[in-house]
């Protein structure tokens, strides 16, 4: 008897084979008990006749109950009348634990108790779907840069210092060495990290102590900060578009039955696979405010102006060249324009706001000094990041993608909450 998973169930058409995983429905009629199996890699029905299984099997799988654990024997058919289906016709049935009654059914459920209960909200079809999306975005990401020469270069989560502000930091006491906070991005130490290797990237988990109550906000979220040494402004835009685009490409190819269970426009995301467009920050203030937005040329983009500013587009934006006052410390000075700096937020289309932040970074010792000293930065703390500018220092950039505001934009999931196996948010910690 060969043990095989759902997904590689067409290779064994007419051959006895042995599935294990669970109960996602069941029901009888007659002489007739159909189970809908689920094994992790994909759902089966399966058909138990009364006759070949026997009356005391046929009355004992009778007992299982939703989400039962449960091993199960048989012959696959092709579906009698759809394409690409395929049945079990049931020769044994051994369960293994027959489940309590489950909570969740097939009701509408709130989200309270649905993330309450997200220990188990997890086997549901959507959210099956959302997390192997998940891991496909995660894969692509990855594959991507290893074409591209990119070598892992995992950062410290516990640091002495803050990377992007000291307003949304976690801080914990660290034995005697005092204060140590969560890390809020790996990007300082991966700048280290391209002085022995070039291109570098890591891949974890980021803390962000932010009061932010949004569909698009976590405190702790997955972050892909990635790094090269001799790569400007144009060419870190060009990376980050290309990097997307392979990553879209991924997903459609790899994930065609998830993006269809999550009722995913697959147009729409195939229409994302073109060159994205590129304006100044300057110019979407302009543009923003036409459109009724009252932000101005010294603020930050605003949720409604980040839909605003992609409702007409196809395909996700870059803002660049933004005013240094209101990006951080690191980024290098634009040379046509002082008040500047070389930064870009990458904002996906369809309203899911921010993907990508990045920048070319600061090569210069006195121009970084001189910015840390006016931001009142605690310069000891900082001094090995700042003998990067004195040992061999080059022009450098990077940028950092938010994975879960990836995935969500892919997979067309409204609330990031639903992308991550649990979610963090400052209203919960449990489970
Ligand atoms: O724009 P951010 O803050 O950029 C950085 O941290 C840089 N140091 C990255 C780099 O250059 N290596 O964060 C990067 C991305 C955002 O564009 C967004 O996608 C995501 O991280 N992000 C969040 N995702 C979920 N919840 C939050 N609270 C997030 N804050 C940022
Ligand atoms: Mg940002």
């Amino acid at each position: 008897m060969q043990d095989v998973f759902i997904k590689d169930i067409d290779k064994y058409i007419d051959k006895q084979v042995r599935l294990k995983g669970w109960v996602r429905n069941i029901r009888h009629s007659g002489k007739l008990l159909f189970i809908i199996l689920r094994d992790g890699t994909g759902e089966l029905q399966t058909v138990a006749f009364q006759p070949d299984l026997g009356d005391e099997k046929f009355e004992l799988a009778k007992r299982l109950t939703l989400e039962s654990s449960v091993i199960i024997c048989g012959i696959p058919k092709p579906h009698p009348k759809k394409e690409n289906v395929y049945e079990l016709a049931v020769s044994d049935v051994m369960p293994i634990q027959i489940a309590d009654e489950y909570p969740i059914s097939k009701k509408e459920h709130g989200p309270d108790f649905l993330l309450s209960n997200r220990h188990l909200w997890i086997r549901s079809q959507k959210q099956w779907a959302a997390l192997r999306i998940r891991h496909s975005v995660y894969y692509g990401i990855c594959n991507y840069l290893n074409e591209q020469n990119f070598i892992r270069f995992d950062s410290p989560i516990l640091t002495p210092n803050a990377c992007e502000g000291t307003t949304t930091l976690f801080e914990l006491e660290y034995f005697d060495e005092g204060k140590a906070y969560l890390s809020q991005s790996g990007q300082l130490y991966l700048e280290t990290g391209i002085m022995s290797l070039g291109r570098v990237y890591d891949f974890g988990p980021v803390f962000r102590a932010e009061r932010s109550k949004t569909r698009k906000h976590l405190t702790e979220f997955w972050m892909m900060d990635a790094e090269a040494a001799y790569v400007e402004h144009e060419e870190n835009m060009q990376i980050q578009e290309e990097l997307i685009r392979y990553v879209i490409r991924y997903v459609l190819s790899n994930c065609k039955l998830e993006l269809e269970i999550l009722e995913r426009n697959v147009e729409a995301l195939k229409a994302a696979d073109a060159p994205f467009k590129r304006i100044t920050h300057y110019e979407a203030v302009e543009f923003l405010r036409q459109k009724g937005s009252d932000i101005t040329h010294n603020k930050d983009l605003g949720a409604q102006d980040e839909v605003l500013l992609t409702e007409d587009s196809t395909v996700p934006v870059f803002v660049e060249r933004w005013p240094q006052e209101i990006k951080a410390f690191y980024m290098k000075r634009d040379p046509e324009n002082p008040n500047l700096v070389l930064g870009d937020d990458l904002i996906a289309p369809e309203g899911f706001g921010e993907l990508i932040g990045g920048s070319q970074r600061e090569d210069d010792y006195d121009l970084l000094y001189s910015r840390m000293v006016a931001e009142k930065m605690p310069i000891e703390d900082y001094q090995w990041y700042l003998d990067l500018r004195k040992y061999g220092s080059v022009p450098h950039s990077g940028f950092g993608i938010g994975l879960e505001r990836l995935v969500a934009w892919i997979s067309g999931v409204p609330h990031i909450r639903e992308t991550i196996p649990f979610p963090r948010m400052i209203y919960r910690i449990y489970p």
